[in-house]
């Protein structure tokens, strides 16, 4: 079984079950992670807004154009950590990845 690692808002950690072919967003929202994913995953909300931990950051893929314009305007914007959670697909090599929801705006 596949996890990922995540801190909610409350500060609260969780490591729940992830399959992979889900975007982290579906697995976070299924999961009651704090993440509301307005928007259904057509990135265009930012409520499904994360922070992908220093040592992953380089292994989830790059922003599009669309997910950088959107998630640079949200108000805890982090450069170098920030990701729409519905922009990530999880995958197998993914496993364990730790993540950590951000503030709602
Ligand atoms: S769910 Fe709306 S931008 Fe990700």
């Amino acid at each position: 079984m596949a996890v990922i690692n995540v801190t909610n808002r409350s500060g609260e950690q969780h490591a729940i079950e992830a399959k992979p072919g889900n975007t982290v967003m579906e697995i976070l929202r299924d999961a009651d992670m704090d993440v509301e994913a307005i928007c259904g995953g057509c990135c265009s909300c930012a409520t499904c807004h994360i922070f992908v931990d220093d040592a992953w950051a380089g292994k989830v893929g790059e922003r599009s154009e669309d997910e950088q314009e959107l998630v640079e305007q949200t108000d805890s914007y982090k450069p170098d950590n920030s990701r729409l959670s519905c922009q990530i697909k999880f995958t197998d090599d993914l496993d364990g990845l730790v993540v950590t929801v951000a503030p709602a705006e």
